[in-house]
């Protein structure tokens, strides 16, 4: 594990209050919300709008939950969500970063009734995931699963691959399955922002590839979207009147059901 160099899973546990973060992921998650003032905001909202996604699959009967970059423990993680209203629910982790491997005690604690399980794999690999005993373990794939794919699609930059990541999974889940994923956009942003992305992704210090609507909604072909559809994820079934705005965010949100 490469302490010195910023990674995803500790940046975002940074921007969102947490401890476990090295130095190079604050030099990171500083220089990113010195462009963009409101990244801990967006971060925030983002974990929110996963939270609400979990809480409307959970009352729409689904059991079963495949995690693909979960990110480092927070106090509200997919499976707590889950089996608070639906104790025996199961929930498959899946991260590519080790810390998040050595902190994976605290996101396989569940109910007695249900099952919760981690996998350190890659999201390019959707093979190495499907092919996991532990998958197989914890879900059953006749059933419907939600394919949680939050905030992890834009870490994938080509198109191609990572729409045919995001159909090869959902090829092996039944009808009834769902879709939840999150994407940053500069669909909202002025120029000036837009540039400044675009001078660092290109240098290396951002790793996060924004999508526009069209993009991000074809990861959402033959599925039915739940309503409001791609919406900023504040603004996706919000549970408060008062939100930061769509331009804040910057980062599209929505869920799709298999039919
Ligand atoms: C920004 S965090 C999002 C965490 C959580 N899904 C959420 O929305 O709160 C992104 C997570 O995706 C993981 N990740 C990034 N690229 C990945 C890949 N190719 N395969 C698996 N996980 C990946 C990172 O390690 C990190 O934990």
């Amino acid at each position: 594990m490469d302490t010195s160099v910023a990674h995803p899973a500790r940046r975002y546990n940074y921007w969102l209050g947490g401890k476990d973060h090295f130095a190079a992921d604050r030099e990171s998650g500083d220089l990113l919300a010195e462009a963009f003032p409101t990244a801990r905001v967006a971060a925030l909202e983002n974990r929110d709008f996963l939270r609400r996604g979990v809480r409307f699959l959970a009352e729409s009967g689904v059991r079963q939950f495949l995690d693909v970059g979960t990110g480092l423990p927070v106090p509200d993680n997919t499976h707590e969500i889950a089996q608070r209203m639906a104790p025996e629910s199961r929930v498959l982790y899946v991260d590519n970063d080790p810390i998040v491997m050595t902190h994976s005690r605290a996101l396989t604690i569940g109910t007695p009734q249900g099952r919760t399980g981690y996998v350190e794999a890659d999201l390019r690999e959707p093979e190495v995931i499907l092919a996991h005993p532990e998958l197989r373990a914890v879900l059953d794939l006749r059933e419907p699963v939600a394919l949680l794919l939050v905030a992890v699609l834009h870490f994938i930059h080509d198109d191609k691959q990572a729409l045919a990541v995001v159909s090869r999974l959902l090829d092996s889940l039944p009808s009834g399955s769902y879709l939840v994923a999150s994407n940053l956009t500069l669909d909202y942003a002025p120029p000036a922002q837009v540039a400044m992305h675009e001078e660092l992704l290109a240098s290396g210090k951002t790793d996060a590839r924004a999508r526009d609507k069209s993009e991000f909604g074809r990861f959402f072909d033959g599925l039915e979207l739940v309503e409001p559809g791609i919406v900023a994820v504040s603004d996706w079934r919000p549970d408060r009147e008062e939100r930061p705005t769509a331009q804040d965010v910057a980062i599209y949100g929505a869920v799709g059901r298999k039919p």
